[in-house]
Order: C-alpha cells, then sequence, then structure tokens
C-alpha cells in the first residue's frame, strides 16, 4: 500500500473532534498518515459546522483556496481528494457538490465508518460519492476497536443526536434523533482509552444527560449510572460530560456529582436565555425558575461546583424586557464561562420563519452587553483562585520554553514553568496569579513545604 498524507481541519463542537480523531482511525489502515501541510496533503478532509451562518460560510471560502492546491498538485500529475464531513455535509449535500463541483465526497456524521469504500469509489471512478444517509447500523458497531489517544484528556461519544427541536438549531437535522451506546461498548472503549494513557475522559452527546444506553444485563442505564461505574476503572483520574440539556438534568445523575470524585465540579449547562417568554418561543422545555432549581440542587449535591453556559441573544421578538431577564438570571447563577452568540437564522428552521427578527445592530449591542458580565464573571472567578491549590493535568508546551499548560478541575488554563517529564501527568498546583484567560501558578513540592 503506497503511504498518503491526509490533512484534516476540523470546525464545530467537541463531538466534531471526536468525530475527526475516529474518521483518521478508519483511514490509517487505508495507508495514510496526518499531516499539517495542506499542500502536501493527498487527502484533505473539512469536517464542518452548520450551527450558525457564519460557521457554515467559512467551509466556502476554504474549499475555495483549497482548490488552488488541488489544481497545483494535479498539474504536477498528482491528485488531492477534497472532502467535506460533518454537519454541513448532513445539512446541504448536493448542493455542496453544486457550489463546490470540484469536491470529491460529501458525507454526513452518520457514515464515515463507511469512508473507505467511498475513498475506493472516488479513486476508482474519479466521479463525486455523496452518502449522508443515516443508516440502520449504528456507525458505533462498524468502527474498529482501535482507538488512538493524543495526551491525556480525550473524548468518549455516548450519545448522539437530538429530539428536542429548539426552534433556532439545525442539530436535529444534522444528526439525527437521539441515539445511546451500549454502556458495555462504552465501558470497553473508556478502558481502552485509559490503556492508551488517557487520565481524562469526557463523554459527548449533544444531549448527553439523555443518555439511556443498555446497560450490563439489559436494564437501562442513564448517565448517573454510566459516570459511577467509569469511576471504577483504575488510572482514570477526572471525568467529564457535555453537553446537557437543563430538563434532562435527573436526580441520579445530580447524585453522581454528590458521590463520585472523579466527577470534575464544573458543567455546561446551556440556558440561551433568562426570558420565560423566549425560552416558550424556543420550544425550550424549562422556564427560568426550573434552571435555577436545578442549578441549585447540584449546588446542594456539590458546594465547588461552577457553571458554564451557552446564550443567544437577539432571538426574534426579544424585547429590551427579555434581555433584561437574561442578564439577572446570569447575576442570580454566576457563571465561571460562557459562550455567546447573536442569533442567527438557519433556513429550515421554524425561527427562521418568523417575522419579528431583531436588527443586527441590536443584537450586537446587546451581545456586548452580555458579554461585558459573563467576561467580569469569568475574571472575577479566576482571582478567586488566586491563593488556592488546584490539580492540574498539564496537556501541552507553553508559549515560552520551559512552560507547562494545563487545566485545573474548572477547566481554567494553567501556566507552571515545570519540566516537560511532568507532561500529562496531574500535579498540585498553587495559583499565584490570574488574567482573564488563564491563571499562573506553581508547582507545590511537598517536600519542599517547610522550606
Ligand atoms: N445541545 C446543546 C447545544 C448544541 S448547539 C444544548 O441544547 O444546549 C451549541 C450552542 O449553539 C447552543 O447551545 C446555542 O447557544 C447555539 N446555537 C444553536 N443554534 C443557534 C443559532 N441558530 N443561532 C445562534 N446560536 C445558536
Ligand atoms: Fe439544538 Fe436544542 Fe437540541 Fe441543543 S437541545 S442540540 S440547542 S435542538
Ligand atoms: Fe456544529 Fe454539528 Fe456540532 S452543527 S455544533 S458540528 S453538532
Amino acid at each position: 500500500m503506497k503511504p498518503k498524507k491526509l490533512h484534516i481541519k476540523t470546525y464545530g463542537c467537541q463531538m466534531n473532534v471526536y468525530d475527526s480523531e475516529r474518521i483518521v482511525e478508519v483511514l490509517t489502515p487505508l495507508g495514510f498518515t496526518l499531516t499539517d501541510r495542506v499542500e502536501d496533503a493527498d487527502m484533505v478532509v473539512l469536517n464542518t459546522c452548520h450551527i450558525r451562518e457564519k460557521a457554515a460560510e467559512k467551509v466556502y471560502s476554504e474549499l475555495g483556496r483549497l482548490r488552488a492546491h488541488q489544481a497545483h498538485k494535479a498539474q504536477a500529475g498528482g491528485r488531492m481528494i477534497l472532502g467535506v464531513a460533518g454537519c454541513v455535509a448532513q445539512a446541504q449535500g448536493q448542493e455542496v457538490l453544486n457550489r463546490a463541483p470540484f469536491v470529491d465526497l460529501v458525507f454526513g456524521p452518520q457514515t464515515y465508518h463507511r469512508l473507505g469504500e467511498m475513498v475506493a469509489r472516488t479513486m476508482r471512478e474519479h466521479g463525486a460519492v455523496l452518502n449522508t444517509d443515516f443508516p440502520e447500523d449504528s456507525k458505533f458497531d462498524s468502527l474498529a476497536r482501535t482507538r488512538t489517544v493524543n495526551g491525556a484528556a480525550a473524548f468518549l461519544a455516548v450519545q448522539e443526536g437530538c429530539d428536542k427541536f429548539c426552534t433556532y438549531c439545525v442539530v436535529p437535522y444534522t444528526r439525527g434523533a437521539e441515539y445511546s451506546r451500549r454502556a458495555t461498548d462504552v465501558l470497553d472503549e473508556a478502558r481502552q482509552l485509559v490503556d492508551l494513557g488517557a487520565q481524562e475522559i469526557t463523554l459527548l452527546g449533544q444531549n448527553v444527560n439523555a443518555y439511556h444506553g443498555e446497560g450490563a444485563s439489559g436494564q437501562t442505564w442513564g448517565l448517573g449510572r454510566l459516570i459511577r461505574e467509569m469511576a471504577n476503572i483504575d488510572g482514570l483520574e477526572r471525568i467529564r460530560y457535555t453537553t446537557s440539556y437543563p430538563a434532562d438534568m435527573n436526580d441520579d445523575l445530580i447524585g453522581a456529582h454528590a458521590e463520585v470524585d472523579k466527577l470534575m465540579p464544573y458543567l455546561h449547562l446551556p440556558v440561551q436565555t433568562g426570558s420565560d417568554t423566549v425560552l416558550k418561543a424556543m420550544n425550550r422545555q424549562h422556564n427560568a425558575d426550573d434552571y435555577k432549581c436545578v442549578v441549585n440542587k447540584l449546588r446542594t449535591a456539590r458546594s465547588d461546583l461552577a457553571l458554564s453556559s451557552d446564550f443567544i441573544v437577539g432571538f426574534p421578538g426579544e424585547t429590551e424586557a427579555d434581555f433584561a431577564a437574561t442578564l439577572k438570571l446570569v447575576e442570580d447563577v454566576t457563571f465561571i464561562q460562557a459562550y455567546s452568540f447573536k442569533y442567527s437564522a438557519r433556513a429550515g428552521t421554524p425561527a427562521a420563519a418568523l417575522d419579528n427578527q431583531i436588527p443586527e445592530a441590536l443584537k450586537a449591542e446587546r451581545l456586548a452587553r452580555l458579554q461585558a458580565l459573563l467576561n467580569a464573571q469569568s475574571l472575577a472567578f479566576n482571582k478567586t483562585s488566586v491563593g488556592q491549590r488546584f490539580r492540574v493535568l498539564f496537556e501541552r508546551p507553553g508559549k515560552h520554553t520551559g512552560q507547562l499548560i494545563g487545566r485545573s478541575p474548572y477547566m481554567q488554563a494553567v501556566v507552571v514553568e515545570a519540566d516537560t517529564g511532568l507532561m500529562n501527568t496531574v500535579q498540585d498546583v498553587a495559583v499565584v496569579a490570574a488574567g482573564p484567560n488563564s491563571l499562573k501558578g506553581t508547582i507545590v513540592d511537598e517536600k519542599r513545604a517547610c522550606a
């Protein structure tokens, strides 16, 4: 088999990062190895995101650039296969080929386990291959049990798809119906990841807390049970899960936060808005009080729990009073991290057809006000971290030689001066300074504590 080079670029959420890892695993047996350099690649895959218009449009500008590389390669007698994967591929399918006819492969998130035959076909026939099926067989059953791990933190998809149909969102259409993997398969994959060096595993799903997989002897397990079982894996230090839907937060899962030390005290729980009117128009199954009630229960279970969230400003019909309710909720709850976006109308979703769309300038103004508040909360939290000791998992080298960067239990980036030998280990770190985006710390050397 002639060695071939693969370049893959990932947009969007962590599920796409996971999918990209698995796409590489599917292509490795075909002789592909990864390259950072587009110009060297025999195959380029864009794993795309359709969530907001900007994310989707980026793909076409990137394809324009890739076309030049592809032509260059062809002039030299070679070939560069271009593949578009992910949610834009799923949502737009044939339209991708119409807008970018030089693309060879368009395949959705549920079909990449069949990539081997798709690549072989496009090589043989030189025609474009389009595969946006939702196949009967789950891709998870077909994927080889050959996980790879880069570093000490790994993603593990346990649930996929969404049945919630928030009126602004494309995910139910791009990822399909909610599906939970068998718990035994998930635990197998977790053990595999730990054997390969993973110390932290983040369980992934579009609505991960809606997980209801088949357990060891046929009964259904929720996410709480799955987490408790995972915690028994020796060598696994940290467990996280994302993204959760507030209405699917059940008492068993909340209980796991109280019982399982390995479950990190940090939770991403998107609320979107603090206005009950807007929540209703969004078809969210919670109001602001429901959200606060869940947060209270979580904090009762684990007093040091910190939250992050997602917000959408300028949903159609959002009034100044609605927006004020969002600011009030943020003040009441307090978030240490957040992702906030202007509402982006997505073709085919119910909210896009509403006639009370908010002008861009007003959306931008509200977003700036919301972000000022969220950034202040995040900085305040970072400042309260100064003087504390955190367990930090070191993941990458810092900007300057001699520096390592890791993550605290709260996902804060922590920079220390340390030997590279501490990479991929968990260390006690004393936090000495805080900025808006990172902390500075020193490794605590117990032996020298009294020196
Ligand atoms: N399943 C998760 C989120 C998936 S999408 C949940 O329900 O919370 C990630 C985030 O993108 C959403 O939480 C939302 O804040 C944002 N988002 C989704 N559709 C959007 C749109 N049309 N415009 C702006 N932001 C959007
Ligand atoms: Fe989208 Fe709502 Fe489903 Fe989250 S719950 S993926 S926002 S439809
Ligand atoms: Fe984007 Fe698809 Fe994830 S639309 S956010 S890549 S599920």
